[in-house]
Order: C-alpha cells, then sequence, then structure tokens
C-alpha cells in the first residue's frame, strides 16, 4: 500500500478529490496524514474529518535563507515520522528548498494551474488571460529544484473563453485538477508511473481528461 502524505496551505480540495477516489475506486493507497502551513487552512477541517492527523507547522515569517533550510528539515522530519511513500503538494504555497527535494527525490509530486512550461509560478490565470491564450489546463508533475519545472505526468486542458475573468478560469482548471489528480495518484500506487529523464510514461490506458 502506497502511504501518502499531503501538504498543503489552502483549502484542500485537490486532497479532497484524492482522499475520495482513493475510498471510491479502491486504491492501493492511503493518505497517512497531512501537513499544513497555514493556521485555519480549509483542509485542516477536510482532514480531520475524515480521521486523517494533521501536522501543523506554520511558516509564516520563516523568510531569511537560513529560516528556510531550518524550516523545510522539520517539515521533512515531520514527513518522515507518518511513514511515507509519495508526498503530494496539493495547494503548497512555499518553494522547498533544495535539500529538501534530495532527500524525497522521486518521490514528491505537485498540480500546477497551467499547462506547463507555459505559465509557472504565480497568478497563473491573470497571465493566461493578459496573454489572449485560447486553452489552459492543469500539469501534474514530478517535483525537481526547478519551480514547476519537472518531469510532466499528466495534463488536462480547458477552454479560455472570451468572457472568463481570472475566478472563472480558476474553477474550471479546478475541475479538471480533481480529474487529474487522483488518476495519477492511483496509478503511482500501482507502479504504473516511469520516469526515463524528462518522459514519463504511464502503462495504463489514459483517460479523456479534456474539456472542449
Ligand atoms: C490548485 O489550483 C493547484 O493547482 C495549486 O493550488 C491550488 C490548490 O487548490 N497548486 P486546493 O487547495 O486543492 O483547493
Amino acid at each position: 500500500m502506497l502511504r501518502v502524505v499531503v501538504i498543503a496551505s489552502g483549502r484542500g480540495s485537490n486532497f479532497e478529490a484524492i482522499a475520495d477516489s482513493i475510498e471510491k475506486d479502491g486504491v492501493d493507497a492511503r493518505i497517512v496524514g497531512v501537513v499544513c502551513n497555514v493556521p485555519g487552512a480549509g483542509v485542516i477541517e477536510r482532514a480531520e474529518g475524515r480521521g486523517i492527523p494533521v501536522t501543523m507547522l506554520p511558516s509564516k515569517g520563516m523568510v531569511s535563507p537560513e529560516a528556510r533550510v531550518d524550516y523545510d528539515i522539520r517539515l521533512g522530519d515531520a514527513i518522515e515520522a507518518f511513514g511515507v511513500d509519495l508526498i503530494v503538494l496539493a495547494g503548497y504555497m512555499r518553494i522547498l528548498q533544495p535539500a529538501f527535494i534530495r532527500r524525497f527525490a522521486g518521490r514528491i509530486v505537485n498540480i500546477h494551474p497551467s499547462l506547463l512550461p507555459a505559465f509557472p509560478g504565480l497568478n497563473v490565470h491573470e497571465a493566461v488571460i493578459a496573454h489572449g491564450c485560447k486553452v489552459s489546463g492543469c500539469t501534474v508533475h514530478f517535483v525537481d529544484e526547478g519551480l514547476d519545472s519537472g518531469p510532466i505526468i499528466a495534463q488536462a486542458c480547458v477552454p479560455v473563453r472570451d468572457d472568463d475573468t481570472p475566478e472563472s478560469l480558476a474553477a474550471r482548471i479546478h475541475a479538471a485538477e480533481h480529474r487529474v489528480y487522483p488518476w495519477v495518484v492511483a496509478r503511482i500506487a500501482e507502479g504504473k508511473v516511469r520516469v526515463d529523464g524528462r518522459r514519463v510514461t504511464i502503462d495504463a490506458p489514459h483517460p479523456e481528461f479534456h474539456q472542449s
């Protein structure tokens, strides 16, 4: 059984989608813990409602280079205390330190709300609309030491409509995230995901994630 630890800063809808799918689809995985860095974040209540333990590790003010290194050591220790095979970043709003990435090399995945490598970083939907893109979407990728730059595991496209606001586009992309991320976690649990340099292959039928 794949032991999953989710790290999150926000409302936790991806956490919920993954937890639902593990239950409903009988995935051989368990979310053994959640680590959250923002007191009061929605993900805390969602996890507790499911009886999943939450470790709080507030990160406010931990911004100097030394504090960041120290924080990520404590974050790694908190994750390891759960016993972990896969770290799932689900709206974790801090950049992980290189030493953390190396400590859990190949065992961290993230979801980003754009079609990478376009629009990494923050304020993605505003930038997509301002650029005049006609499609956007989301990307699940392994985490490497760059910003949203690791090997791509799966993507889903959604249209950008003429009357979209950042909020309406974000909502459409969120719905796509909830299709793609649980699917990826399930395939990793099955041992069907292979990485060869930048190329990731999945030995399973690929569902239609895109929305027209
Ligand atoms: C998602 O849009 C994800 O792409 C980004 O953070 C957001 C998390 O949303 N990395 P939620 O907390 O899972 O609802």
